[in-house]
C-alpha cells in the first residue's frame, strides 16, 4: 500500500479499535433504522422482485462510521476501477501473464473484450453456441442417460454446484454424477450405477494435466470397452466421452480421445469457470435456455459490481466487510450456512473460490502481506449445522462470522417445514448477534445451579442473504457476488487472487513419493537420501502393509 493508502487502512484499523468497545446490542439500542441503513437489495431495479437478492448486514459490528472508512479504501484503491479494468481484458494475473477473464465468459453479445488482438466476446459466444448445439442434440437424441462429471476443483465444484442447486427447481432431462477423487472408491461407486451404453463422460480439465482426472479418466475408459465388450482404441468408445479443456490435444495425447470438445481459454481461472464449458453437465441436465439464465443472473450483478455507486454496491460492500472482519476485528474463520438443502455444496465451492484466491501471504510485487488475509471459510447446511457445530458459534472461544443463506419460496409445498426452517435461521442470527446475559436468564428462568452455562454472549457477527425462489437466474448472482467480493478483498489484501502457486509443491512431491510406494520394503532402494525421517517411517510402513497387488 502506497503512503496515502497506509494512511487510509490506519484510519480504518482505528475504527476496528473503536467498534471493539461497542456491541450489537448498543449498535441497535443507538440506531433504530440500523436494520434499514445495513442492508441492501441486489437486482433487478426495474421491479422483478423474484430476481432480486435481499442482502442484510446490520448483525456486523460495524456501524456507519466504520463504513465509511471502509469506503474511503475503496475508493483510494480504486476497487470498482480495477474491477472495470480485470472485465475489460487487462493482464492482472501477474504470475501467470494471465487476464482473469471469467466476466467475459457470460458478456453480452454486442459487447467486445479485445485480449491480444482476439475479441474474446465473440470467441466465448461461438462457444455458447456451439455448446447449445451439442446439448440440444444429446437432449433430442436420448441415448444418453447418465452424464458422469470427471475433473476436480473448479472442473467438479461448479457444475456439481449447479446441478445440486437447481435439480429440484427444473426438470432434470439426465442424470449427472460428478467424479473428482484419485481415490478410486469414488468412481468405482459411481461407474456401479450406471449403463455403459447410456452413459457419457464429461472429461473437464482447464490444464488436462491434472492427475486425479486423468487416472478417473483411464478407469473410465477401461470400464467402458470392457461393459461394451470392445477394444479400448474402439472409436465407440470416444463417442461415449466429451472434453473440456483448455489445452485438447493434451487431451487426445493423454489417451482420451472424445468425439466432442469444447473449449476454455487460459484466462480463465479453474475455480472462475462456472460460467464456461465446465458446466456441460448441468446445461444437459436442464437446456441450454437454463443456463443462458444462469449467466444472465451474473451479469446483472458484474453489471452493479462496475456501475453502483459505493453505497449500494453490495458485492463491494460485502468484500469490505469480510475484510473488515478478517483483517481489522482478527477473525480468523468465515461459516457458510445455506438454509436451502440444495446449496448443499455452496461451502465446499466457496471454500476453493475464497481460500484458493486469497489464502497467500505474498503481495503482487512479492514482499510479504501486511494483513491477515482469507479466513478459513467452513460451513454446512442449516439446520443440520444446528446439531452438529453451531455451539462453538455461539458460546466457543473464538468468534466466526457467519453468512446465512435462504430463499422464501421452497420448491416443494411443505410451507410448515419451510417457515420451520427459516425460523431457525433467524433464530440464530438473533441468538449470535444479542445472546443472553445471567441477569435476563435470572429473570426469565430463574437461577439454579447451570445459569452460567446458560450465558449466552452474544456479539458474534453474521449476514443474512435472501432471495425469493433458488432460480439459475439468483444462482448465477450470488455466484457473481462472492467471485466479486474476493475480488475486493484480494485488492485491499495487494494480492493475485487468481494464481495458486501453493498447491503446485505438494503435487510434485505426490509423484517423487508415489514412486517409491510400489517398490517392495526389501528392495533396499534408499529412502534415506531422498525423503525426511517422517516421510520414510510412513512410506516403509505403507510398502510392509500394502502387498504386493
Ligand atoms: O490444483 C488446483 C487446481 O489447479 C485448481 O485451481 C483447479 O480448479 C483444479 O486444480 C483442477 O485443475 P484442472 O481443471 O486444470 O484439471
Amino acid at each position: 500500500m502506497v503512503d496515502e493508502g497506509f494512511k487510509v487502512w490506519q484510519r480504518v484499523l482505528a475504527q476496528g479499535s473503536r467498534i471493539a468497545e461497542t456491541s450489537l446490542r448498543e449498535l441497535f439500542v443507538q440506531d433504530s433504522g440500523r436494520s434499514e441503513r445495513f442492508s441492501r437489495t441486489l437486482g433487478d431495479d426495474n421491479g422483478d422482485t423474484n430476481n432480486q437478492i435481499f442482502a442484510d448486514f446490520s448483525k456486523q459490528l460495524i456501524d456507519q462510521q466504520a463504513l465509511d472508512e471502509l469506503f474511503a479504501l475503496a475508493k483510494d484503491l480504486q476497487i470498482v476501477e480495477q474491477f472495470a479494468e480485470m472485465r475489460g481484458g487487462l493482464k492482472i494475473n501477474l504470475t501467470e501473464h494471465q487476464s482473469a477473464l471469467h466476466t467475459a465468459l457470460r458478456a453480452d453479445i454486442k459487447t467486445s473484450v479485445i485480449v491480444d488482438g482476439r475479441d474474446v466476446v465473440a470467441e466465448v459466444h461461438t462457444e455458447l453456441k456451439a455448446l447449445r448445439s451439442f446439448v440440444d442434440s444429446v437432449r433430442s437424441d436420448r441415448k444418453f442417460k447418465k452424464i458422469v462429471n470427471i475433473g476436480i476443483g473448479g472442473s467438479d465444484l461448479g457444475p456439481a454446484l449447479i446441478y445440486e442447486a437447481l435439480f429440484d427447481n427444473y426438470q432434470s432431462f439426465v442424470e449427472c454424477a460428478f467424479v473428482a477423487n484419485i481415490d478410486a472408491h469414488e468412481i468405482k461407486s459411481v461407474l456401479s450405477k450406471c449403463v455403459a451404453a447410456e452413459t457419457l463422460f464429461v472429461v473437464c480439465s482447464k490444464s488436462f494435466n491434472t492427475v486425479e482426472t486423468l487416472s478417473n479418466a483411464r478407469i473410465a475408459k477401461q470400464w467402458l470397452a470392457e461393459k461394451l465388450g470392445v477394444d479400448i482404441g474402439n472409436k465407440i468408445i470416444a463417442g461415449h466421452f466429451v472434453v473440456v479443456s483448455a489445452y485438447p490435444d493434451r487431451a487426445t495425447k493423454s489417451g482420451v480421445v472424445a468425439a466432442n470438445s469444447f473449449k476454455i481459454w487460459p484466462w480463465v481461472g479453474g475455480r472462475y469457470s462456472i460460467s464456461s464449458a465446465m458446466s456441460l453437465a448441468p446445461m444437459l441436465a436442464f437446456g441450454a435456455d437454463v443456463f443462458d439464465e444462469f449467466l444472465a443472473g451474473m451479469r446483472e450483478v458484474d453489471d452493479q459490481m462496475q456501475n453502483s455507486v459505493p453505497e449500494n454496491n453490495l458485492p463491494l460492500i460485502l468484500g469490505l466487510i469480510d475484510v473488515w472482519n478478517c483483517s481489522v476485528l482478527g477473525h480468523t474463520s468465515q461459516a457458510i450456512v445455506p438454509y436451502a438443502h440444495q446449496l448443499k455444496l455452496l461451502p465446499s465451492y466457496l471454500q476453493q473460490l475464497m481460500m484458493e484466491s486469497n489464502g497467500k501471504s505474498v503481495q503482487v510485487d512479492g514482499e510479504p502481506t501486511s494483513m491477515r488475509t482469507s479466513p478459513v471459510v467452513w460451513g454446512g447446511v442449516g439446520a443440520n449445522a444446528q446439531h452438529a457445530f453451531f455451539q462453538m458459534l455461539h458460546q466457543g472461544t473464538d468468534v466466526v462470522p457467519v453468512e446465512f443463506i435462504g430463499f422464501a419460496q421452497p420448491t416443494h409445498n411443505e410451507m410448515l417445514a419451510h417457515d420451520i426452517l427459516i425460523a431457525n435461521m433467524f433464530a440464530q442470527s438473533k441468538a449470535l448477534a444479542f445472546g443472553r446475559s445471567l441477569t435476563e436468564i435470572k429473570s426469565d428462568i430463574g437461577d439454579d445451579e447451570n445459569s452460567q452455562h446458560r450465558v449466552m454472549p452474544g456479539n458474534r457477527p453474521s449476514t443474512t442473504v435472501l432471495a425469493s425462489n433458488l432460480s439459475a437466474r439468483t444462482l448465477g448472482s450470488l455466484v457473481a457476488m462472492y467471485e466479486h467480493r474476493v475480488f475486493v478483498q484480494g485488492v485491499v489484501f495487494g494480492i493475485n487472487s487468481f494464481d495458486q502457486w501453493g498447491v503446485e509443491l505438494g503435487k510434485t512431491l505426490a509423484t517423487e513419493i508415489s514412486s517409491s510406494l510400489i517398490k517392495p520394503a526389501e528392495s533396499g532402494e534408499n529412502l534415506r537420501d531422498s525423503q525426511d525421517a517422517s516421510t520414510r517411517g510412513l512410506i516403509n510402513w505403507y510398502r510392509l502393509h500394502r502387498g504386493n497387488r
